[in-house]
């Protein structure tokens, strides 16, 4: 399908006569979005590029007089924007995942802070699974070889893979995405585990066993990681995480790419201590390493957890509402750095 806006959105890129209300504030967006924002902000200036995104310097550039920031999981939100945008009021990042984003300092200068939660995690949940159906049953190696006019014909041995009914999933962060793939397993008949810094009651609800995340490698069939990355989570999946699973055991990630150590996952899967991996998010992305573009059982994504168009759609429309609530002196309900509000 065709890159671009969704098909029933309006381009609008004025600065306002049709506006009911005077242009108040400048509102940046680094990316063109699926759905036209601008007029959604309430009379705001509106700018966004033509087309793709801005660079780096095109942002640093047009941030002088801009009081709301629209930004994209891929910039770095941090004090060299910061200091370049002295009107700044608001960041709305379109993610839910808000690790690009220097909080602290955003939170110091008085700066709110938004993400998208709720309404990309069916989208992302729908992609974890479907990870965790075409690393198991080796889709990926599967459509290489009918492409590439490898295949001979049926086999009782051709590219035998692993179950997914009936195998024992274990989720790392029960959240709203975790839970949601939670959910998913439950319908697959498996047995779930999460584990967490904390219990999480609806994880429960759901039948989960909530245990260490020692326990949870060591048992599981399937591990998906669905926590945000943070200090206490960066490389949480390293080589000695990796020694514990098993080796039929499968891992995907549809969180962030810090999450694990991409180096150490590549070697388990070339030396055959894991049966497979599930990756949509990486370090340093889009760059994608050598070694993990080597490994025949890693099914590798370029960050489509979320991407469908109404979640898409949704994560521009709430974007829109928090920078509006903001510049209007109201509270919007997605943000990160309430302190910030006393
Ligand atoms: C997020 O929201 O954090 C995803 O990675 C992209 O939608």
């Amino acid at each position: 399908m065709k890159a671009g806006r969704l098909i029933w959105s309006t381009r609008y890129h004025g600065t306002g006569s049709c506006y009911p209300h005077p242009v108040t504030a400048t509102v940046l967006s680094t990316a063109q979005l699926p759905i036209d924002v601008g007029p959604l902000l309430g009379g705001h200036r509106y700018i966004e590029p033509e087309t793709g995104e801005f660079s780096r310097e095109e942002i640093l550039s047009r941030l002088g007089d801009v009081q709301g920031l629209i930004s994209l999981l891929s910039v770095a939100v941090d004090e060299e924007v910061m200091d370049a945008a002295p009107n700044l009021k608001v960041i709305a990042n379109y993610a839910v995942g808000h690790d690009n984003v220097d909080l602290g300092a955003a939170t110091a200068r008085g700066i709110v802070v938004t993400n998208t939660p709720d309404v990309l995690t069916e989208a992302t949940a729908d992609f974890a699974f479907a990870l965790l159906m075409a690393v198991c049953r080796r889709l990926g190696e599967g459509e290489r070889l009918v492409r590439t006019g490898g295949w001979r014909g049926w086999s009782p041995t051709l590219l035998l893979g692993q179950p997914v009914f009936g195998q024992a999933l274990g989720v790392i962060g029960a959240g709203r995405i975790g839970q949601a793939m939670l959910r998913r397993g439950q319908g697959f008949g498996m047995t779930l585990r999460y584990c967490g810094p904390r219990r999480s009651v609806a994880a429960d609800a759901l039948g989960a066993q909530f245990c260490d995340l020692e326990e949870l490698l060591e048992v599981s069939d399937a591990v998906s990681l669905h926590c945000p990355l943070n200090a206490s989570t960066r490389h949480l999946i390293d080589a000695a995480a990796l020694a514990r699973m098993k080796p039929s055991a499968v891992l995907i990630n549809t969180a962030r790419g810090g999450c694990l150590d991409a180096e150490a996952l590549a070697k388990a899967l070339r030396e055959g201590t894991l049966a497979g991996a599930g990756l949509d998010v990486f370090d340093g992305e889009p760059t994608v390493p050598d070694f993990l573009l080597a490994c025949e059982t890693a099914v590798l994504a370029p960050h489509l957890g979320s991407a469908t168009y109404i979640a898409r759609e949704g994560m521009a429309t709430i974007c829109a509402g928090a920078i509006r609530s903001v510049l209007a002196g109201d509270v919007a309900p997605t943000t990160l750095n309430p302190e910030v509000l006393r």
